[in-house]
């Protein structure tokens, strides 16, 4: 059996056109969606990943603004910064891209944007929002993850679902977003003793680890859906997931390709998040 793609780029565009909407009709109240977006050094991945933020942001129909600051910025500065963005209300998404340079303590600065701003997700208060099932906001690429599952239908319920890596931004809350829709979930990670043993059992593997061919075909469930988080390099320096497509996409149900999967979406659902916090600040339910 040959997987069935789900197609990152197409479902992206569909939630960017649903966001596009929903901007025109708050501008028509007057207000209209901003994000503010802060880098701090030079990062090449981060001014790429910053600047793409921008451009869907305008694509789209939303304010965005993108301040750049030296890495010898002074943490002070930094929180002073927030916290003006945090009082400006015209300003309703505020996002600081990571890394941060090593003299900043990114949980601290993370937590000095207000909650109902942190599009991101990020803040200690969303976190906790989302293990206790309130609103929130949820991180953008496990959120991602989980609007590719649901567009093929996939009922959750029960299904048994392995969440490779533990981190913060994806791992834990991929795996709380699961058991939010009643599937059993397994968190596998660098400690774990047999990973195979766990994904064997899996209906829905999602591999966010970081590095290649992390799962491999012998480690796959014959029709599972396996979403595939990573961003790596192959050694002709071609961009590549965590999952080794080519042979898991003949045992797998469904599979997101690497680019054009989770990538596209992550960067949907921080334009989401956006026009939610501002339709949250404009006092509407969010849609
Ligand atoms: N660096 C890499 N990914 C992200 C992200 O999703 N948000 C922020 N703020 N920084 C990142």
């Amino acid at each position: 059996m040959t997987a069935q793609l789900i197609d990152g780029n197409a479902l992206a565009k569909q939630v960017r056109a649903q966001v596009a909407g929903r901007t025109q009709a708050l501008k028509a109240r007057g207000i209209v969606p901003k994000l503010a977006i802060i880098m701090v050094g030079d990062d090449p991945a981060s001014a790429v990943y910053t600047r793409h933020k921008v451009n869907d942001s305008t694509e789209t129909g939303l304010e965005a603004t993108l301040e750049r600051f030296p890495a010898t910025l002074p943490e002070a500065q930094l929180l002073a910064r927030i916290d003006a963005l945090n009082r400006d209300g015209t300003v309703h998404g505020i996002l600081v891209q990571l890394p941060l340079p090593r003299h900043m303590d990114s949980q601290k600065v993370i937590s000095a944007i207000s909650p109902g701003k942190d599009v991101d997700g990020f803040h200690v208060a969303n976190a906790g929002a989302l293990m206790v099932g309130q609103p929130g906001f949820w991180p953008c690429t496990p959120f991602g993850c989980m609007k590719m599952i649901e567009s093929i239908g996939y009922p959750l319920r029960g299904k048994n679902a392995v969440v490779i890596g533990r981190s913060n931004i994806v791992g834990k809350p991929m795996a709380m977003m699961l058991l939010q829709q009643s599937a059993t979930v397994t968190i596998c990670h660098s400690a774990t003793a047999d990973l195979k043993s766990h994904t064997l059992q899996a209906d829905v593997i999602v591999a966010a680890v970081g590095k290649r061919n992390v799962l491999s075909a012998d480690m796959v469930k014959p029709g599972a859906v396996v979403i595939d988080v990573g961003m790596n390099r192959d050694d002709q320096g071609k961009l590549c997931g965590d999952v080794d497509f080519a042979s898991v996409r003949e045992v797998a149900g469904w599979i997101t390709p690497v680019p054009g999967g989770v990538g596209p979406m992550t960067r949907a659902m921080l334009l989401a998040n956006t026009l939610t916090a501002a339709e949250r600040a404009g006092g509407q339910q969010p849609a």
